[in-house]
């Protein structure tokens, strides 16, 4: 099980490996919010506080949004990441 916590909405669930981010904020209500849910709005932009190394690699459209954004390497669209190994995640909406 991996550990993912929203300290500013002071939320921590255990989830197993393999979960989207998106089910965990959705299950959760983190206050993170999702429009195309395909990685090309930015709507669901989140800082990964701690973690990234447990989480999957930026897809295709995702590392296209985030360029175009001009993000940071700590960025991340919510829609298009999965918890890939067990670990502590921190994670933080933007908007
Ligand atoms: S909801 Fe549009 S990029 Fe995630």
């Amino acid at each position: 099980m991996a550990k993912v916590k929203f300290p500013s909405d002071n939320i921590e669930a255990d989830v197993p490996v393999g979960t989207p981010l998106k089910k965990v904020i959705e299950e959760q209500g983190a206050n993170v919010h999702f429009a195309c849910s395909d990685g090309r709005c930015g709507t669901c932009l989140v800082r990964i506080i701690k973690g990234m190394e447990f989480l999957n690699k930026r897809t295709p459209n995702e590392a296209r949004t985030l360029e175009m954004l001009g993000t940071e390497d700590d960025k991340r669209l919510a829609c298009q990441v999965v918890i890939e190994k067990d670990g502590t995640i921190e994670v933080e909406g933007v908007y």
